[in-house]
């Protein structure tokens, strides 16, 4: 599946991502910049935050009660916000686009 990626100046990056890997780990292994995640995943540094196109908020869902919780700490949250370590890729969010915040934590 393809995971599009658009920074905060609107660089748009597409990439290959494997099914089962995090919308996080992919960006990273592609140094896909803007996403920190410090905590390497665990749901613990908000880092890693992205705004979910809402096109796909829908299919995406919304983030569990940690997440929740976690999201209170990144930079200016909206609506479609979520932790990409939290997200997983599937076929299911092939074409998912998520926008980096100009800032992490
Ligand atoms: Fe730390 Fe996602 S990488 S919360």
């Amino acid at each position: 599946p393809r995971i599009i990626y658009i920074t905060h100046d609107e660089q748009r990056f597409e990439i290959e991502a494997a099914n089962g890997a995090s919308v996080m780990e992919t960006a990273v292994r592609a140094a896909v910049p803007g996403i920190e995640a410090e905590c390497g995943g665990a749901c613990s540094c908000a880092t890693c935050h992205v705004h979910v196109d809402p096109a796909f908020a829908e299919i995406v869902g919304e983030a569990g009660p940690m997440e929740a919780d976690m999201l209170d700490f990144a930079w200016e949250p909206g609506p479609t916000s979520r932790l990409s370590c939290q997200l997983k890729v599937s076929d299911e969010l092939d074409g998912l686009v998520v926008r980096i915040p100009e800032r992490q934590g």
